[in-house]
């Protein structure tokens, strides 16, 4: 992918995202403006705010999936929505954070339709603009939580721990075999995307509630619901990674396969399918760089051995067992909704 190429424009046309994006971004950007010069230039071009000269754009920051969590958490409650703003405030600068730091991580180069903030202005500044967005986040909640204020940053903290163990297992289980008695596990897979990508899609729907006075047991269950959606969020990703359309996800696509990623289709592949696992481990096990071409061989082979779709029935699995737990607490019909169409999407998305 180079900046030039054709981007397909990809504004989801769902109702809570566009709604929570209008009701959020105020807040998002006057949180941001308080940071320093430099780290404020890298934070706003992640979100799409500006060229990485500075000068403003309306670029593609991100779907604001995680403020539209928090945001339809607090309407299920019953709760005044204002409740949800520094939550989904929250929540955004923390994602923005870890993909910063991920990108690093992972070695990409493209995030959101452009640069990677590495790639843009250097591994130093972006580790430092990681850095600012995490203070950042966790000041927006403890200044914004009034008598609740504790309760959310505990959550903030959890969560933060569990997104850093996440983290380091997907980077540990690169170096794990394909193959034998170390290879890694469909529910270690699951463990592992549960911390990294579930513990933040969590605390986006347990913040709202908690600061709105919510009881312990109906905050648990949404921090449990978002959870699972993101368990749910990682598997489609996955498979984004290995058949999505660059064009339109604005990432890499095979990145995953060339660096060994313990990615769900690739797992389940080989847990499905002995022969195919067989060719898959050598290919993806050879020494060297995986060219081009042997990243196309291993996606056909991933398919044909029913790894696309086990990660996709995994997603819908996981994503009814969240609406199972939020039918016991969700009590506001029009929200209730909402979130059933925000689910879908999550499963349908090609971005
Ligand atoms: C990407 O998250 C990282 C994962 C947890 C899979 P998103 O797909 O929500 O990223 P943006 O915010 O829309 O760019
Ligand atoms: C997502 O990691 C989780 C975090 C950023 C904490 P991935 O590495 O799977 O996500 P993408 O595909 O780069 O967005
Ligand atoms: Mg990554
Ligand atoms: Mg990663």
């Amino acid at each position: 992918m180079h900046a030039g190429l054709r981007t397909i424009a990809t504004a989801p046309r769902i109702s809570a995202l566009a709604r929570s994006r209008e009701l959020v971004e105020p807040a998002l950007r006057a949180a941001v403006e308080s940071l320093h010069p430099e780290p404020r230039r890298m934070a706003a071009f992640s979100f799409g705010w500006c060229e990485a000269d500075g000068t403003p754009s309306s670029g593609n920051g991100g779907k604001g999936v995680r403020q539209a969590l928090a945001v339809l958490a607090v309407e299920a409650v019953g709760a005044p929505v204002e409740h949800a703003v520094p939550a989904a405030v929250a929540v955004e600068l923390i994602h923005t954070f870890s993909l910063i730091h991920d990108d690093v991580m992972d070695g990409d180069e493209r995030r959101r339709h452009r640069d990677a903030v590495w790639k843009a202005f250097g591994t130093g500044p972006a580790v430092l603009a990681g850095d600012a967005l995490f203070a950042l986040g966790v000041r927006t909640l403890s200044e914004a939580g009034g008598e609740h204020g504790g309760r959310a940053v505990g959550l903030l903290a959890g969560t933060l721990g569990e997104l850093v163990h996440g983290q380091a297992d997907d980077l540990l289980f690169e170096t794990r075999p394909w193959t034998g008695p170390e290879a890694v596990g469909v529910a270690e897979y699951r463990d592992m995307a549960a911390r990294k990508t579930g513990s933040l899609l969590g605390c986006a729907m347990a913040l709202g509630p908690a600061l709105a006075s919510a009881s312990p047991p109906v905050v648990g269950t949404f921090a449990e619901a978002g959870r699972l959606l993101g368990i749910a969020f990682q598997a489609v990703d996955d498979v984004l990674g290995i058949w999505g359309d660059p064009l339109v996800t604005g990432k890499p696509v095979h990145s995953d396969l060339r660096r060994g990623k313990k990615t769900l289709p690739v797992l389940a592949a080989m847990a499905l399918d002995g022969a195919a696992a067989a060719r898959l481990a050598r290919l993806l096990g050879s020494p060297g760089p995986l060219s081009a071409a042997d990243a196309e061989r291993a996606a056909v082979l991933v398919a044909d051995a029913g790894g696309r779709e086990f990660a996709l029935a995994e997603a819908r699995r996981q994503v009814a067992a969240a609406r199972d737990r939020l039918g016991a607490v969700a009590r506001v019909d029009g929200a209730v909704d909402e979130i059933a169409e925000l689910c879908a999407y999550l499963l349908e998305r090609q971005v």
